[in-house]
Protein backbone atom coordinates (compact mmCIF):
# COMPACT_ATOMS: atom_id res chain seq x y z
CA UNK A 1 0.00 0.00 0.00
CA UNK A 2 1.26 3.57 -1.05
CA UNK A 3 1.69 5.75 1.34
CA UNK A 4 0.16 9.28 1.16
CA UNK A 5 3.74 11.27 0.94
CA UNK A 6 4.72 8.89 -2.14
CA UNK A 7 0.77 9.64 -3.47
CA UNK A 8 1.18 13.83 -3.65
CA UNK A 9 4.50 12.34 -5.35
CA UNK A 10 3.08 10.89 -8.00
CA UNK A 11 0.49 13.72 -8.39
CA UNK A 12 3.36 16.66 -8.45
CA UNK A 13 4.90 14.21 -11.36
CA UNK A 14 1.58 13.79 -13.39
CA UNK A 15 0.79 17.65 -12.98
CA UNK A 16 4.39 18.51 -14.54
CA UNK A 17 4.22 16.25 -17.27
CA UNK A 18 0.58 17.65 -17.68
CA UNK A 19 1.58 21.10 -18.30
CA UNK A 20 5.15 21.09 -19.25
CA UNK A 21 8.31 21.88 -17.43
CA UNK A 22 7.45 25.23 -15.36
CA UNK A 23 10.47 27.05 -15.68
CA UNK A 24 13.41 27.40 -18.41
CA UNK A 25 11.65 25.76 -21.50
CA UNK A 26 10.66 28.58 -24.13
CA UNK A 27 7.23 28.59 -25.03
CA UNK A 28 4.51 31.04 -27.32
CA UNK A 29 2.54 31.47 -24.14
CA UNK A 30 1.86 33.89 -21.69
CA UNK A 31 4.01 32.87 -18.42
CA UNK A 32 2.30 31.42 -15.72
CA UNK A 33 2.15 33.74 -13.12
CA UNK A 34 0.77 32.50 -9.78
CA UNK A 35 1.36 35.84 -7.18
CA UNK A 36 1.31 39.13 -9.35
CA UNK A 37 0.23 41.09 -6.39
CA UNK A 38 4.37 42.46 -6.75
CA UNK A 39 3.52 43.56 -10.30
CA UNK A 40 -0.09 45.07 -9.57
CA UNK A 41 0.48 46.65 -6.41
CA UNK A 42 -0.64 50.70 -6.28
CA UNK A 43 2.69 52.35 -6.84
CA UNK A 44 4.05 55.62 -8.20
CA UNK A 45 6.39 55.34 -11.46
CA UNK A 46 9.04 58.07 -11.81
CA UNK A 47 7.76 61.30 -13.60
CA UNK A 48 4.41 60.21 -13.84
CA UNK A 49 1.20 62.60 -12.54
CA UNK A 50 -0.46 61.80 -9.42
CA UNK A 51 -3.97 63.29 -8.07
CA UNK A 52 -2.99 62.31 -4.76
CA UNK A 53 -0.39 65.47 -4.12
CA UNK A 54 -1.29 68.89 -4.21
CA UNK A 55 1.03 69.45 -6.77
CA UNK A 56 -0.04 67.08 -9.53
CA UNK A 57 3.40 65.04 -9.64
CA UNK A 58 3.72 62.34 -7.85
CA UNK A 59 7.62 62.38 -7.36
CA UNK A 60 8.95 64.40 -4.32
CA UNK A 61 11.09 66.97 -3.57
CA UNK A 62 13.49 66.58 -0.52
CA UNK A 63 12.81 68.16 2.14
CA UNK A 64 14.13 71.93 1.66
CA UNK A 65 17.87 72.60 3.50
CA UNK A 66 18.53 68.44 2.46
CA UNK A 67 21.94 68.15 1.49
CA UNK A 68 22.98 65.47 -0.90
CA UNK A 69 26.27 63.58 0.58
CA UNK A 70 29.53 65.23 -0.27
CA UNK A 71 27.95 68.65 -1.09
CA UNK A 72 27.83 70.60 2.50
CA UNK A 73 29.52 73.69 1.21
CA UNK A 74 29.98 74.98 4.61
CA UNK A 75 33.54 76.69 3.71
CA UNK A 76 32.70 80.18 2.50
CA UNK A 77 36.40 81.10 1.90
CA UNK A 78 36.84 78.26 -0.84
CA UNK A 79 33.06 78.08 -2.50
CA UNK A 80 32.12 81.90 -2.22
CA UNK A 81 35.36 83.50 -1.67
CA UNK A 82 34.47 85.79 1.48
CA UNK A 83 35.10 85.63 5.64
CA UNK A 84 32.65 84.87 7.72
CA UNK A 85 32.43 88.00 7.87
CA UNK A 86 31.44 88.97 4.38
CA UNK A 87 34.95 90.91 3.05
CA UNK A 88 36.65 89.27 -0.41
CA UNK A 89 39.28 86.85 1.21
CA UNK A 90 42.53 88.54 0.21
CA UNK A 91 44.33 85.54 -0.64
CA UNK A 92 43.14 82.61 -2.77
CA UNK A 93 43.14 79.32 -0.47
CA UNK A 94 43.98 77.34 -3.15
CA UNK A 95 48.06 77.23 -3.39
CA UNK A 96 49.13 78.65 -6.79
CA UNK A 97 51.25 75.97 -8.23
CA UNK A 98 52.04 75.54 -12.14
CA UNK A 99 49.49 73.09 -12.47
CA UNK A 100 46.90 74.47 -10.81
CA UNK A 101 48.10 77.50 -12.63
CA UNK A 102 47.91 75.23 -16.32
CA UNK A 103 44.67 74.20 -14.99
CA UNK A 104 43.58 78.16 -14.90
CA UNK A 105 44.80 78.60 -18.20
CA UNK A 106 42.85 76.03 -20.00
CA UNK A 107 39.83 76.91 -18.16
CA UNK A 108 40.34 80.41 -18.68
CA UNK A 109 41.18 79.29 -23.13
CA UNK A 110 37.67 77.84 -22.81
CA UNK A 111 35.64 80.28 -20.26
CA UNK A 112 36.90 83.77 -20.50
CA UNK A 113 39.13 84.15 -23.42
CA UNK A 114 36.27 84.66 -25.85
CA UNK A 115 35.05 87.99 -24.38
CA UNK A 116 38.45 88.80 -22.80
CA UNK A 117 40.79 87.57 -25.10
CA UNK A 118 44.10 85.83 -24.63
CA UNK A 119 45.63 88.48 -23.25
CA UNK A 120 43.06 89.60 -20.85
CA UNK A 121 42.66 92.96 -22.33
CA UNK A 122 39.30 92.83 -23.15
CA UNK A 123 39.43 92.63 -27.02
CA UNK A 124 37.02 89.42 -27.21
CA UNK A 125 34.22 89.07 -29.45
CA UNK A 126 31.75 91.44 -28.09
CA UNK A 127 34.30 94.16 -28.54
CA UNK A 128 34.88 93.35 -31.97
CA UNK A 129 31.50 92.89 -32.91
CA UNK A 130 29.79 95.16 -30.80
CA UNK A 131 32.02 97.17 -29.37
CA UNK A 132 30.63 96.01 -25.86
CA UNK A 133 33.23 97.44 -22.79
CA UNK A 134 34.62 94.24 -21.73
CA UNK A 135 37.08 94.71 -18.41
CA UNK A 136 40.59 94.79 -19.32
CA UNK A 137 41.85 91.76 -16.65
CA UNK A 138 45.11 93.82 -16.83
CA UNK A 139 44.03 96.68 -15.80
CA UNK A 140 45.38 97.94 -12.36
CA UNK A 141 41.81 98.42 -10.96
CA UNK A 142 41.24 94.48 -11.51
CA UNK A 143 45.31 93.97 -10.35
CA UNK A 144 43.64 95.35 -6.97
CA UNK A 145 40.79 93.46 -6.23
CA UNK A 146 41.63 90.64 -3.50
CA UNK A 147 41.33 87.20 -5.16
CA UNK A 148 38.08 86.66 -3.33
CA UNK A 149 36.42 89.47 -5.85
CA UNK A 150 37.83 88.04 -8.72
CA UNK A 151 36.20 84.83 -7.52
CA UNK A 152 33.12 86.37 -7.06
CA UNK A 153 33.04 88.09 -10.73
CA UNK A 154 33.52 84.10 -11.85
CA UNK A 155 30.80 82.70 -9.41
CA UNK A 156 28.09 85.54 -9.86
CA UNK A 157 28.91 87.53 -12.37
CA UNK A 158 28.89 91.45 -12.57
CA UNK A 159 26.70 94.00 -14.94
CA UNK A 160 27.00 92.49 -18.27
CA UNK A 161 29.06 89.55 -17.70
CA UNK A 162 26.94 86.28 -16.28
CA UNK A 163 27.71 84.31 -13.49
CA UNK A 164 29.62 80.41 -14.28
CA UNK A 165 28.72 79.15 -11.28
CA UNK A 166 27.27 75.93 -12.93
CA UNK A 167 29.82 75.05 -15.67
CA UNK A 168 33.11 75.81 -13.80
CA UNK A 169 33.58 73.77 -10.34
CA UNK A 170 35.00 75.49 -7.48
CA UNK A 171 38.24 74.60 -7.82
CA UNK A 172 38.54 75.27 -11.06
CA UNK A 173 37.48 78.94 -10.59
CA UNK A 174 40.45 79.26 -8.35
CA UNK A 175 42.63 77.87 -10.79
CA UNK A 176 41.49 80.38 -13.16
CA UNK A 177 41.96 82.95 -10.63
CA UNK A 178 45.37 81.96 -10.24
CA UNK A 179 46.00 82.26 -14.20
CA UNK A 180 44.24 85.28 -14.04
CA UNK A 181 47.09 86.99 -11.76
CA UNK A 182 49.39 85.00 -13.62
CA UNK A 183 48.20 86.96 -16.48
CA UNK A 184 48.55 90.53 -15.03
CA UNK A 185 51.94 89.79 -13.88
CA UNK A 186 53.58 88.82 -17.23
CA UNK A 187 51.70 92.57 -18.73
CA UNK A 188 53.31 94.59 -15.97
CA UNK A 189 56.41 92.83 -16.89
CA UNK A 190 55.51 93.67 -20.61
CA UNK A 191 54.58 96.97 -19.95
CA UNK A 192 57.63 98.20 -17.88
CA UNK A 193 60.01 96.55 -20.52
CA UNK A 194 58.28 98.81 -23.02
CA UNK A 195 58.06 101.89 -20.89
CA UNK A 196 62.14 102.98 -20.75
CA UNK A 197 61.71 102.37 -24.83
CA UNK A 198 59.06 105.17 -25.50
CA UNK A 199 60.50 107.32 -22.43
CA UNK A 200 64.05 107.17 -24.00
CA UNK A 201 62.49 106.73 -27.14
CA UNK A 202 65.52 104.71 -28.06
CA UNK A 203 66.42 101.73 -30.90
CA UNK A 204 68.05 99.67 -28.53
CA UNK A 205 65.83 99.72 -25.68
CA UNK A 206 62.74 98.25 -27.93
CA UNK A 207 64.72 94.71 -28.37
CA UNK A 208 64.51 93.38 -24.86
CA UNK A 209 60.57 95.01 -25.00
CA UNK A 210 59.83 93.39 -28.18
CA UNK A 211 61.30 89.66 -26.74
CA UNK A 212 59.35 89.84 -23.70
CA UNK A 213 56.40 90.73 -25.82
CA UNK A 214 56.62 87.57 -27.67
CA UNK A 215 56.52 85.75 -24.67
CA UNK A 216 53.00 87.06 -23.34
CA UNK A 217 50.44 85.24 -24.59
C1 LIG B 1 30.30 86.56 -22.74
C2 LIG B 1 31.43 87.41 -22.51
C3 LIG B 1 32.21 87.23 -21.23
C4 LIG B 1 32.77 86.07 -20.75
C5 LIG B 1 32.71 84.69 -21.35
C6 LIG B 1 33.46 86.44 -19.54
N1 LIG B 1 33.33 87.77 -19.29
FE1 LIG B 1 34.13 88.79 -17.75
N2 LIG B 1 33.20 90.47 -18.38
C7 LIG B 1 32.48 90.60 -19.55
C8 LIG B 1 31.96 91.94 -19.66
C9 LIG B 1 31.11 92.48 -20.80
C10 LIG B 1 32.41 92.62 -18.51
C11 LIG B 1 32.09 94.05 -18.11
C12 LIG B 1 30.87 93.94 -17.23
C13 LIG B 1 30.31 95.28 -16.83
O1 LIG B 1 31.09 96.11 -16.36
O2 LIG B 1 29.10 95.46 -16.99
C14 LIG B 1 33.19 91.65 -17.74
C15 LIG B 1 33.82 91.96 -16.54
C16 LIG B 1 34.71 91.12 -15.88
C17 LIG B 1 35.50 91.50 -14.71
C18 LIG B 1 35.47 92.85 -14.03
C19 LIG B 1 34.37 92.84 -13.01
C20 LIG B 1 34.17 94.16 -12.30
O3 LIG B 1 34.08 94.12 -11.06
O4 LIG B 1 34.10 95.20 -12.96
C21 LIG B 1 36.25 90.41 -14.39
C22 LIG B 1 37.25 90.30 -13.25
C23 LIG B 1 35.92 89.37 -15.35
N3 LIG B 1 34.98 89.84 -16.24
C24 LIG B 1 36.50 88.12 -15.35
C25 LIG B 1 36.08 87.09 -16.17
C26 LIG B 1 36.59 85.74 -16.08
C27 LIG B 1 37.67 85.28 -15.14
C28 LIG B 1 35.91 85.02 -17.02
C29 LIG B 1 36.02 83.53 -17.29
C30 LIG B 1 35.55 82.69 -16.22
C31 LIG B 1 35.00 85.91 -17.71
N4 LIG B 1 35.13 87.16 -17.17
C32 LIG B 1 34.17 85.54 -18.75
C33 LIG B 1 32.23 89.61 -20.47
C34 LIG B 1 32.58 88.29 -20.31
Amino acid sequence: MKSAGARLLAAAALLASTTGCLRGCPSAKPPIHPNPSMDDQPKVLAQTSSNFFYDGSAMRKPVPGTIARGELRDDPVYFEGKESSGAFVAKSPVATTPEVVERGHQRFAIYCQPCHDARGEGHGILFQRGKVPTAALVDPKFVAYPDGQIYDVITNGTGLMSGYRWPIPPQDRWAIVAYVRDLQARHAVTTAAAAPATAAAAAPAAAPAAGARAGHR
